[in-house]
């Protein structure tokens, strides 16, 4: 059996929650492989609210187990608090020991270094992200499996701490002394060791098993280390290849990808964002789109759909379809931009260019329709909606699968 994957397509928050909680039914191992606490989704169930941030979305299938692979950080304090929110994990959670850990002076470095880069700053979440992936590409990083034995590993974090005492003092940061990191890392070791185990193993066995496998990936395409818009970027591989890193999987592993996009475009923290609207229609795509950032508040930038990136995203990733999301937030406008290539030094463009920065968008405009919200077929969308959603297959070269007309789960139209 092979392994289902849903990719996010742009910068992230294309609404990843909603389908793979409405996917998340039919799976029996949900795995998440990549990123840390800055993903982020909120899921209602019959009135509920659940913040998810590390936990995969399969933990709202009491039937279905969930995984948090090698490939992912994880802050021992951030997953212990979300735990919090449902009982019975033991047993339907499992966390890799070989995944990396976000401890405290990540998320003080992130936060330092965010303030000393001024004007320049990435915009991260602030959650240690890249320090954690940083330590783990030195090989300074440590491991979730050393919680096994914690004297030990403040052994280790104390000697690091003193080697790096001037950059600590430079970026105004108190390191804890043995004995108050001991008793930190106990108390995250009496609560997560249960929860341990080889990860990789485990998905190998379940898709020999045939057991149906949904990754779940985090964050988008153009954040992706090594192919988004660096450096203004998340430092994990955002794209499918992620998961094969991030879990232990093949290549031959892995099934059908859905790649899931946006009708419009948003992106949070800085960095090239070529279709960006600042004027009154952004607003309005923010305001109607309710585009707050889930993990941080935070304001999204919102534009018009990226076609050129949607299909270098879609090429990359290896999508079998797209999954539409949020259509309804366009009801109203009188016409539609759609961003079929750049303008590079008066050169068309229909690539993606490894700068960003200094293209134009070449826009072809379409004609909007009254309303879609909560529309559940395809034949009862208007002929404007269709037309629309036809050219983004054209020019994105890919097909589409689903159309998402309201944030309901039953809202969503399935070709
Ligand atoms: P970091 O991942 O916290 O290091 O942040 C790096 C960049 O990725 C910043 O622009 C963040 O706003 C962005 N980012 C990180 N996680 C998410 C996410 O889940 N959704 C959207 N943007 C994200």
């Amino acid at each position: 059996m092979k392994a289902d994957m849903i990719v996010g397509i742009q910068w992230g928050d294309e609404g990843k929650g909603k389908i793979v909680d409405l996917m998340a039914q039919n799976y029996d191992v949900v795995c998440r492989y990549q990123g840390g606490h800055n993903a982020g989704h909120t899921i209602w169930v019959d009135g509920v609210r659940y913040a998810l941030h590390l936990i995969p979305s399969g933990v709202l299938n009491p039937k279905a187990i969930n995984i948090i692979g090698n490939g992912v950080v994880v802050s021992a304090e951030a997953l212990i608090e979300e735990m919090k929110q449902f009982e019975g994990l033991l047993g339907r959670l499992f966390v890799s020991d070989k995944a990396h850990m976000i401890l405290k002076h990540h998320i003080l470095i992130d936060q330092a270094k965010e303030k000393l880069r001024g004007e320049k700053a990435i915009g991260t979440t602030g959650r240690g992200i890249g320090p954690s992936y940083g330590s783990k590409i030195e090989r300074s990083g440590h491991r979730l499996g050393e919680l096994r034995d914690t004297a030990k590993l403040a052994t280790s974090l104390i000697e690091f701490y003193t080697e790096n005492r001037a950059l600590f003092q430079a970026l105004d940061i108190v390191t804890p002394d043995f004995s108050a990191l001991k008793d930190e890392l106990d108390g995250y070791a009496e609560i997560l060791l249960p929860y341990l185990a080889d990860t990789t193993q485990m998905v190998w066995k379940f898709l020999d098993e045939k057991k149906r496998v949904l990754l779940e990936g985090a964050q988008g395409t153009l954040l992706d280390i090594d192919h988004g818009t660096y450096p203004y970027v998340t430092s994990s591989n955002t794209i499918s290849a992620g998961a094969c890193v991030g879990l232990g999987l093949s290549p031959k592993d892995i099934g059908k990808v859905t790649g899931i996009v946006k009708a419009y475009c948003t992106r949070v923290g800085n960095g090239p964002f070529p279709t960006e609207d600042f004027g009154d229609e952004g607003q309005m795509l923010r305001e109607k789109g309710k585009e707050y950032g889930t993990s941080t508040g935070r304001p999204r930038r919102c534009g018009w759909f990226d076609a050129v990136a949607c299909r270098y995203a879609s090429r990359i990733n290896g999508c079998d379809d797209l999954a539409i999301m949020k259509l309804d937030v366009l009801d109203g406008l009188e016409t539609i931009k759609v961003c079929v290539a750049y303008e590079i030094n008066g050169q068309r463009v229909e690539t993606l260019p490894e700068d960003l920065n200094n293209v134009t968008p070449i826009y072809e405009e379409m004609a909007g329709w009254e309303s879609v919200v909560g529309c559940r077929s395809y034949d009862a969308l208007p002929q404007s909606a269709k037309a629309y959603l036809k050219r983004l297959e054209e020019i994105t070269e890919t097909k589409i699968g689903l159309i998402s007309t309201s944030p309901d789960r039953n809202d969503t139209i399935i070709l």
